[in-house]
């Protein structure tokens, strides 16, 4: 969001997330100790707490404990939540809404991972591609074919879509020369999520706005542990940095995601939308433009919650999206399953395919708990 931050946990592991610059002569709190309370800067030990209260200036406490200075004083300070696996920091305006609990966080006997990125351009652009089932036909399918040295066949066109909003975001539902009006694609589809997020049944992927030229992909996976794996309890999920080029400076273009993160990027740091010409492929692009135009507005007015901001616990306990395998992910596979290598389910399942770089120890422990 444009912010220097530090990221902190104090002694008696609370999170904390402040300004980077001290507020007495502006050292930078990275280099600060942690205390029981809160952060202490390094530079004359000035101490703030998770709210950004400075609580203790050491030389002026001894000097002039009468003093009333110290409470003057604040840092720039957000609140921070742990879940699944991340830290969510919120630097909205009061009051503070939930950090939505996603029904897969609620999942057990997975095997999740998280994969970080920085993809260097807008993070609004790369949100629009959660609302564009075409590219699927050719930034992915179709880039596979050619990938190959082939220039065809190509793989089933795309011959309708749709899109339904719902309360948290947009579901796209298509057809396919392969599908027809039974197949989930259609009936159930995926889902955009609002503000900033895909979220395909296994997987979430968030586009975080580092600035306006810089964004921050986070992969969310997960993995439903065979059914004579469990029970499991993952005791730590894994988090590993996702390489966007290669040795040489060349995109890579192997997996899912980076073939994405290829398309973003060439659209230019910031895509220049008056250059553009929309077709009937972008009817969602087009309603989630729309949405967010109207959320600015409630925000700009201030007495409207932008759209899929949770503040109610009940509704919190767990917020179930449409979701067309839902048996299968809380289930897991059968042994039947694994065993027929050509099912796309299985192949999936044994290789990481969303993005590069998965490190050795990550895919040790995967195919341990898998039983593999
Ligand atoms: S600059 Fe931080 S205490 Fe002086
Ligand atoms: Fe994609």
């Amino acid at each position: 969001m444009g912010e220097d931050l530090v990221l902190y946990r104090d002694l008696s592991g609370n999170y904390g997330l402040v300004d980077k610059h001290c507020p007495h002569r502006r050292a930078d709190l990275a280099f600060g100790f942690v205390e029981e309370c809160g952060i202490r800067c390094s530079y004359h030990g000035w101490q703030f707490d998770q709210t950004g209260a400075c609580v203790q200036q050491p030389f002026e406490d001894t000097v002039a404990p009468e003093s009333t200075f110290k409470e003057k004083i604040r840092i720039k300070a957000y609140p921070v939540e742990a879940k699944a696996g991340l830290l969510w920091a919120y630097l909205g305006p009061d009051p503070v809404p939930l950090v939505p609990n996603w029904e897969p966080f609620t999942w057990e006997n997975g095997f999740r991972q998280i994969v970080f990125s920085v993809v260097p351009c807008n993070w609004f652009q790369d949100q629009e591609n959660s609302i564009d089932p075409i590219h699927f036909e050719w930034q992915h399918s179709n880039w596979r074919v050619r990938a190959t040295g082939e220039t065809g066949p190509y793989t089933p066109k795309h011959l309708k879509i749709d899109f339904e909003e719902f309360d948290y975001g947009i579901s796209y539902k298509r057809i396919r020369e392969d599908t027809d009006e039974n197949n989930p694609l259609w009936t159930v589809g995926r889902n955009c999520l609002w503000p900033n997020s895909l979220f395909t049944g296994e997987h979430f992927e968030w586009r975080v706005p580092i600035d306006d030229e810089n964004m921050l992909s986070v992969g969310w996976f997960f993995n439903p542990l065979p059914q004579d794996r469990r029970p499991y309890v993952q005791e730590e999920i894994p988090s590993w940095e996702g390489p966007v080029v290669d040795a040489e400076g060349e995109w890579i273009t192997s997996h899912v995601m980076n073939q994405d993160f290829a398309a973003w990027v060439g659209q230019g740091a910031i895509a220049d939308r008056t250059k553009e010409h929309l077709g009937r492929s972008d009817r969602g692009v087009i309603m989630m433009r729309k949405r967010f135009e109207d959320d600015l507005a409630k925000l700009k007015v201030g007495n409207e919650d932008p759209k899929a901001v949770v503040r109610d616990p009940a509704v919190n306990s767990c917020i179930k999206l449409p979701l067309f395998d839902r048996d299968y992910l809380i289930q897991g596979p059968t042994r039947d399953l694994l065993a027929d290598a050509e099912h796309p389910r299985t192949r999936s399942m044994l290789n990481f395919v969303f993005q590069a770089g998965q490190p050795p120890d990550v895919r040790e422990a995967y195919v341990e708990a898998m039983g593999f």
